[in-house]
């Protein structure tokens, strides 16, 4: 026998929550379902690639420096058609953008909220059919309605964002986001074409047993991060206290895992990389808030916050340490104690 009971779909969910705030006109929630849409439609694109002429590079590289995928190019221009035309939204930044995109519709204009978007994160296990995702933060523009948005709505700390969340392609497509009322989760059901809730609230455990790190940077560390490495291998030659290791190399992945088991996951400064290689605005504040919200934190191993970090540029990096509460005050601890 079949049951009648299916769970909320994404719309739903945000619609009933909405009426838990009397006076909000709605924006928000329809904004946060204009991005489920365009997961959507990169989802379709990522379950059929192989089978479809997406998989490879474009031929060109991004403002970084880093091999533009055709992936990354298909989902940065989902996402910018697909907010463009909501009216939420009055512009984006993207890691695939130079500049600040600011929309020219009049009714974009005057959209309240700006994005922060990494249309593709992960570009590197594209080809190689391993988990993929999406990072996005939303903020309440700080200038006028009607008028283009500048770098003031974009270079807000992370603890102005009033939505930030994930979509990751792995065994099975989910939409994790936050309002700041805690973590929630939902999977795609391809059958009816739906995000459908599945994690209610999410807690991320204190304490973990999985550290995240590109150990092949491991010379290039200082040596907190070192000592703290060498640590998570266990005390003594009998291992019996190690840790394990688990690093896919997208973070959306490395972060929905240890969020759901607990763990650690680094992207410390490196000799190549002094100011980290992860970006504040559209990957490390979005996962940063996400962390928080399920009872975790997330620093830049300076004893900061990665929410108070004040941005100077679209494409700034940190240092990033995010996870488990008491993993990231361990490694913390550990980095102060080397100086
Ligand atoms: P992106 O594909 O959006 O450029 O991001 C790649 C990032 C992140 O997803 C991942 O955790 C990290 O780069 C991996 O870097 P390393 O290959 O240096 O470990
Ligand atoms: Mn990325
Ligand atoms: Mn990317």
């Amino acid at each position: 026998m079949t049951s009648n009971y299916h769970p909320p779909t994404l719309s739903e969910f945000i619609n009933e929550q909405q009426t838990a705030f009397p006076f909000a006109k709605g924006d928000l929630t329809r904004l946060l379902n204009h991005i489920g849409v365009a997961s959507k439609l990169v989802n379709r694109e990522v379950r059929a690639a192989g089978l479809v002429d997406i998989l490879g590079k474009a031929g060109k590289s991004n403002i970084q420096g880093e091999d533009v995928m055709k992936l990354d190019e298909f989902a940065n221009h989902k996402f910018i058609k697909v907010l463009s035309s909501s009216g939420e939204v009055c512009g984006i930044a993207s890691e695939e953008n130079h500049d600040i995109i600011t929309f020219d519709k009049s009714f974009a204009k005057e959209g309240k909220y700006v994005v922060c978007i990494d249309p593709l994160d992960g570009s590197s296990n594209i080809d190689v059919n391993v988990s993929i995702g999406t990072i996005f933060s939303i903020y309440r523009r700080v200038t006028d309605p009607g008028t283009d948005p500048d770098e003031r709505d974009i270079l807000q700390p992370g603890n102005k964002q009033v939505a930030a969340g994930y979509v990751i392609y792995g065994s099975s497509t989910m939409l994790v986001y936050t309002t700041g009322l805690g973590v929630t989760g939902f999977t795609y059901d391809p059958s009816i074409g739906e995000f459908c809730l599945s994690h209610y609230k999410i807690d991320m455990p204190d304490d973990g047993n999985i550290y995240s790190v590109n150990e092949g940077y491991y010379r290039q560390f200082s040596p907190g991060i070192r000592e703290y490495i060498d640590r998570c291998k266990g005390s003594d030659e009998t291992g019996g206290d190690a840790l394990s290791a688990r690093y896919i190399g997208s973070l959306v992945a490395d972060f929905h895992r240890n969020l759901m088991k607990g763990g650690i996951y680094m992207y410390p400064s490196t000799a190549q990389q002094p100011g980290g290689k992860l970006r504040l605005l559209y990957e490390c504040n979005p996962i940063a808030f996400l962390a928080e919200q399920s009872g975790g934190l997330a620093t830049d191993g300076k004893g900061r916050r990665i929410i108070d970090l004040v941005p100077e540029a679209i494409h700034q990096r940190t240092p990033f340490f995010a996870g488990s509460k008491k993993m990231v005050k361990e490694v913390e601890a550990m980095i102060r104690s080397y100086g």
